[in-house]
């Protein structure tokens, strides 16, 4: 852990309202970085990361893989969710115990009880990727939070409102900083700016960003 992590760990550890019921906790996966990495590492080792194409037909800049047992995917017929990797036609890898540990712990601490995932979405940034505003609406269950875990380099994250034209804020989101939203705030536009090229020490010029949902 760099100095800089140490502080924000240990100074700045209490949830950072963002939202009435959105938090970010800052440096909250630093102690599990290397069991993630290495769980990640083998699953895009199963389910490489892809650049899928939108129903408007364009690539995104994102690359994406997924785990557990629905993954979320995109293709000219639309957004959905499926059980098998359209890729490789054999299902997701299978969602590794220290993610749901770490999932249901975080959301725990940013007041959500009990969440089980069962779905992950791995994306990957590059510098200039970036992630236009959305809603994640295609899961079945809007009860549940979507909780957001960042490693390497930094992102602006947006957060906005529940219409697209809703101002944003920009939230700055580091190595290890965790991201939850749920309830009012579960159905609030997001977004990513386009990556600088900030070049992280443990991922160089990677950003990894894997989302939590419960989706079936
Ligand atoms: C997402 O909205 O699925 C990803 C958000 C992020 O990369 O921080
Ligand atoms: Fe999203």
């Amino acid at each position: 852990m760099t100095t800089l992590e140490l502080f924000r760990n240990t100074a700045l550890n209490t949830p950072e309202p963002i939202g009435p019921r959105a938090v970010v906790m800052r440096g909250y996966a630093l102690p599990y970085v290397d069991d993630l990495l290495s769980a990640i590492a083998d699953i895009v080792s199963h389910a490489p990361f892809r650049n899928m194409v939108t129903p408007g037909g364009f690539t995104m800049s994102v690359a994406l893989t997924n785990c557990g047992a629905l993954g979320w995917t995109t293709d000219r017929k639309g957004y959905r969710y499926t059980s098998i990797d359209p890729d490789t036609g054999g299902p997701w890898p299978a969602m590794p115990d220290v993610f749901a540990a770490l999932a249901s712990e975080a959301a725990a601490a940013a007041g959500f009880r009990n969440f089980k995932p069962d779905a992950c979405l791995i994306n990957r940034y590059l510098p200039g990727a970036r992630l236009s505003l959305h809603q994640d609406r295609n899961e079945r269950d809007f009860n549940a939070p979507i909780v957001s875990v960042s490693l390497g380099m930094s992102a602006t994250f947006l957060f906005g409102g529940h219409v697209r034209s809703d101002k944003t804020a920009k939230i700055p989101l580091h190595h290890g900083d965790i991201a939850v939203w749920g309830e009012v705030d579960r159905m609030r536009y997001h977004g990513v700016m386009p990556l600088k090229d900030e070049p992280h020490p443990l991922l160089s010029n990677q950003r990894i960003n894997f989302t939590f949902r419960k989706a079936g």
